[in-house]
């Protein structure tokens, strides 16, 4: 059988970082901030808390479930524990292609923060009139062939990192990224918060202001919490499978969260200080990163030019890291899949994903109605629906002893049965009610 050579994570704090190398990435730097801007600060904040807590950490904690239980790649696990219904066969192979869907685009934004990491280096920024600076953002992903180098090779470093193994690449890489990536934010955190002007912006995080509340803000909350958890793609499930039947995985998923939620809480006040210091409108959107974290670096590089060139520097180094093992645990979806199940060897699947995703990727690249077709497929539609699929397994086709059983680790960790009944219930009832109505809130609202 598949499972016996698997190789396994080593230890609770290797399961932690690996989990959060994929979880803390794009959608945290990139996509938190933003959404915190159009759905109105603070009290987008404080419902993105809830909703983590109440819904996205008991799904998290049902997929590991699923994950260890089946001790399998995604699509195996949900074969293997339905007893090969033919129903949950075919959710199966979806939680297969999701991730390498998610891969193909999300290597693309992996290669602009690459490039901006480049331009940072020669120093672009700074030499760059203030006004026009946000122009390089268009000229660089309209150029035919540059964004295109950049998506490759962001992808192949991915993928050599998968190729390593579990053990000797996904987690080493991830012990050592993940403090760094925790130090860089801090840096950057701590000279943001310090410009002129930047109160205002700290204050936009810390004031609610209730008269922005609306049923959009839970569903994008909710929708956000969950792409930046990892949920609904197999990944979780995939890293779920390689952790011991003894570890304790209600502690590992609330490490996992609750590390996810800092960083996402600390890019917002890292970058939303320095979005009002420079005078920028808080709701740009996607691009705020892009186009505005740069024209705070090239006004910055006026008067301060070695800080800010450090600090430009840091900042896409720091996206690029957390972006990347993000990436790695989505390819390592389909390599689990393609090694236990098409029995190629790590090596030749990490190629044949290369290949697919690659050229996936170059069409993303060449044509945005392509990237943002992929990026609101996966995210509105796809995501939604699987995390809702891997919760009614738990809740309703897993036998109640099963979830019960992975939940105190077949006893090894009798004290987590107290807490059972009550997440059992957010497994059960309340995150999938949450999923349908976020979903029809999504289309209708
Ligand atoms: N959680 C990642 C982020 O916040 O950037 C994105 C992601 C990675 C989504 C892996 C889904 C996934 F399976």
């Amino acid at each position: 059988m598949a499972t016996q050579n698997r190789e396994n994570f080593g230890g609770r704090l290797a399961v932690i970082l690996a989990m959060a190398g994929s979880a803390i990435g794009l959608g945290n730097i990139w996509r938190f901030p933003y959404m915190v801007g159009e759905h109105g600060g603070a009290v987008f904040v404080i419902i993105y808390v809830v909703c983590t807590l109440l819904v996205s950490l008991p799904v998290f904690i049902a997929e590991v479930m699923i994950g260890r239980r089946s001790h399998t790649n995604a699509l195996d696990a949900f074969a293997r524990l339905s007893r090969q219904h033919p129903f949950w066969k075919g959710v199966g192979y979806l939680s297969i292609l999701i991730p390498l869907l998610i891969a193909s685009y999300y290597s693309v934004i992996g290669g602009w923060s690459l490039d901006y990491f480049f331009k940072s280096c020669t120093l672009t920024f700074m030499r760059t009139p203030p006004e026009s600076v946000s122009d390089l953002f268009g000229t660089f992903v309209s150029s035919p062939w540059a964004p295109v180098l950049t998506h490759l090779a962001f992808l192949g470093v991915s993928v050599l990192v998968v190729a390593g193994g579990v053990k000797s690449g996904i987690e080493k890489f991830s012990k050592i990224t993940l403090p760094v990536l925790f130090a860089l934010i801090l840096v950057i955190l701590t000279y943001s918060i310090s410009l002129p002007g930047a109160g205002e912006g700290v204050r936009y995080l810390l004031y609610p202001d209730w008269s922005q509340l609306t049923p959009r803000t839970f569903a994008y909350a909710l929708g956000q919490s969950f792409y930046s958890l990892s949920l609904g793609m197999g990944c979780i499930i995939t890293y779920g499978s390689y952790v011991s039947r003894k570890e304790n995985i209600v502690a590992t998923s609330a490490g996992t969260a609750l590390s996810d939620l800092l960083f996402a809480i600390l890019a917002g006040f890292a970058i939303m200080p320095a979005v009002f210091a420079a005078g920028i409108e808080p709701g740009a959107g996607p691009g705020l990163i892009f186009q505005s974290i740069p024209f705070v670096f090239a006004k910055m590089g006026v008067e301060l030019p070695v800080i800010s060139a450090v600090a430009s520097i840091l900042f896409f180094l720091a996206i690029i890291v957390a972006a990347m093992t993000s990436c790695i645990s989505l390819i390592e979806v389909g390599v689990a899949f393609l090694v236990e199940r098409v029995h190629m060897t790590r090596r030749g699947a990490c190629w044949a994903l290369f290949l697919a995703c690659g050229s996936l990727g170059v069409l993303c690249s060449l044509s945005s109605p392509v990237f943002d077709f992929l990026d609101w497929l996966c995210s509105n539609i796809l995501l939604l629906l699987m995390a809702l699929l891997a919760v009614l397994f738990v809740g309703f086709v897993l036998p109640r002893r099963v979830p019960l059983d992975e939940f105190t680790s077949r006893g090894h960790c009798p004290a987590n049965g107290r807490i059972f009944p009550l997440v059992y219930f957010l497994i059960k009832w309340v995150a999938p009610i949450a999923v349908v109505i976020i979903f029809f809130t999504n289309f209708i609202l």
